[in-house]
């Protein structure tokens, strides 16, 4: 390994690839065509051939304050050299307490308690299990069964595979959890180049009474949502589908989970998406950007009654049978805490806000340019669906990718044939402009 000051090879040889087998990725491909990145700051990554590339995607959805903010790489540091690891099982530090004071006070109604993991997949699982034994403390231990949505992703250990609705990412690993999926919200004749939330789809959650009334609630432990699906290409839930799930499940004591692991800090133009939708559901999942992306910290956000619910019996056992060895890990609570300063400081939820048109504008000009067949924005996200090639799905998105990062300095996601975008809350109206008119270019002369 070189020093971590010296700049990282440009080339890797082919036995320098090998080892390392890269998570979501086309490995044989990538190690084909490395996309190598050597360092960050604020909106850009650097190669270590020197070139200076936009990052459109905030990371991985994560790195919501822009890379390397000075005050959150501080924080890391001065935590590491103080406090780099106590144990969260039976003793802790005061920046965890803090922590979770200050996302009690962001989240809305009494989702007033907060239990650490490293990440959204955790997340999921953790709010799962606490579900799981909510019920069973509550004398309903039938309730076991979970409910998501077609086209949804929570996570990749096994309860959030279960839940996901993207066939591709559960196929090889069935049988899974046996879980419900309600129907997707998008439909492409109703829906195609929306603006926000569609105004149709709405009526889509009363699936969810349909399929209460035919299968009965008494089994059914939690639906588990994302406001907006994220990682399956920008699909924002239909105006009025929340709250009428919120409804439904409240009515039938069955658990509202949002996962709001893409959705939280700021994507939507709130702390959490709950906030925009006026809906106070049971549980919140976050991870990513609660840290800006910079070191792992996820969670799961807990409303008082359930949280109640735990602290019976005698005081001297655990209340929750459930944790991980980082919970709580001081390097993240350290980058957390800093990013919510950032957050705070520079108004960024407002800010994402107020460039959610003109985000929407840059991105709804790339209709009808060439393969383009549909583009939904919300927030700082935004899909846009270019037609596959016949008997290739996926081959037009891999060549978009490599168009993007090898001839137009960008980094985008691509999922399928579905172009993503999610720049920083921190970017500028020039950069939206200069990340689109780099889109353009590339769709221009995609094959
Ligand atoms: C909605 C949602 N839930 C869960 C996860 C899993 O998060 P992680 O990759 O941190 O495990 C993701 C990741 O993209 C996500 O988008």
């Amino acid at each position: 390994m070189p020093p971590l000051d010296a700049p990282f090879p440009a080339r890797l040889a082919e036995s320098e690839l090998a080892a390392y087998w890269l998570p979501f990725s086309a490995n044989r491909a990538f190690k084909r065509r490395p996309r190598l990145i050597d360092r960050a700051e604020g909106m850009h990554y650097y190669t270590p051939d020197g070139r200076e590339l936009i990052d459109a995607m905030s990371g991985l959805w994560c790195c919501n304050a822009g890379h390397c903010r000075e005050p959150v790489v501080e924080a890391i540091r001065r935590q590491a050299g103080r406090l780099d690891y106590a144990p969260a099982f039976q003793t802790a530090h005061a920046p965890a307490f803090a922590l979770a004071s200050r996302l009690a006070k962001l989240a809305p109604g009494d989702l007033n308690h907060v239990f650490f993991c490293n990440s959204g997949s955790e997340a999921v699982d953790t709010a799962l299990k606490i579900a799981l034994a909510y019920h069973k403390l509550a004398g309903q231990s039938t309730r076991t069964r979970f409910i998501s949505r077609e086209r949804s992703y929570h996570g990749s250990c096994l309860g959030g595979t279960s839940l996901g609705g993207i066939p591709q990412n559960r196929n090889l690993f069935e049988p899974l959890l046996d879980v419900d999926l309600l129907r997707s919200t998008y439909s492409r004749e109703r829906q195609a180049y929306a603006r926000g939330e569609p105004a149709w789809g709405g009526d889509l959650a009363d699936d969810l009474s349909t399929f209460l009334a035919l299968d009965g609630a008494s089994h059914i432990a939690a639906l588990i949502v994302e406001p907006m699906t994220g990682s399956a290409g920008v699909f924002a839930s239909p105006q009025g589908y929340l709250q009428r799930l919120r409804e439904i499940t409240r009515a039938h004591g069955i658990l509202l989970i949002f996962d709001e692991v893409i959705t939280g800090f700021g994507r939507l133009g709130h702390a959490f998406a709950a906030e925009r939708y006026g809906v106070v559901p049971d549980m919140i999942t976050f991870a990513k950007g609660v840290t800006s992306g910079a070191a792992p910290l996820g969670g799961v956000l807990v409303r008082e009654h359930i949280h109640e619910a735990f602290m019976q019996g005698p005081e001297h056992v655990p209340e929750l049978a459930h944790g991980f060895t980082y919970s709580g890990h001081p390097l993240g609570v350290a980058a957390a805490n800093a990013a919510l300063d950032l957050y705070r400081d520079e108004g960024l939820f407002e800010r994402a806000r107020s460039l959610e048109p003109v985000f929407a504008d840059a991105v709804h000009g790339l209709k009808g340019f060439p393969r383009v067949v549909d583009i939904r924005s919300i927030g700082l996200a935004a899909g846009i669906d270019l037609a596959p090639i016949d008997g290739a799905p996926g081959l037009r998105g891999a060549r978009a990718l490599d168009a993007a990062f090898f001839d137009e300095d960008l980094v985008i996601r691509v999922v399928g044939d579905t172009l993503v975008l999610a720049p920083a809350l921190v970017v500028s109206e020039a950069l939206i402009a200069a990340i689109v008119g780099k889109v353009a270019h590339f769709l221009q002369g995609l094959r």
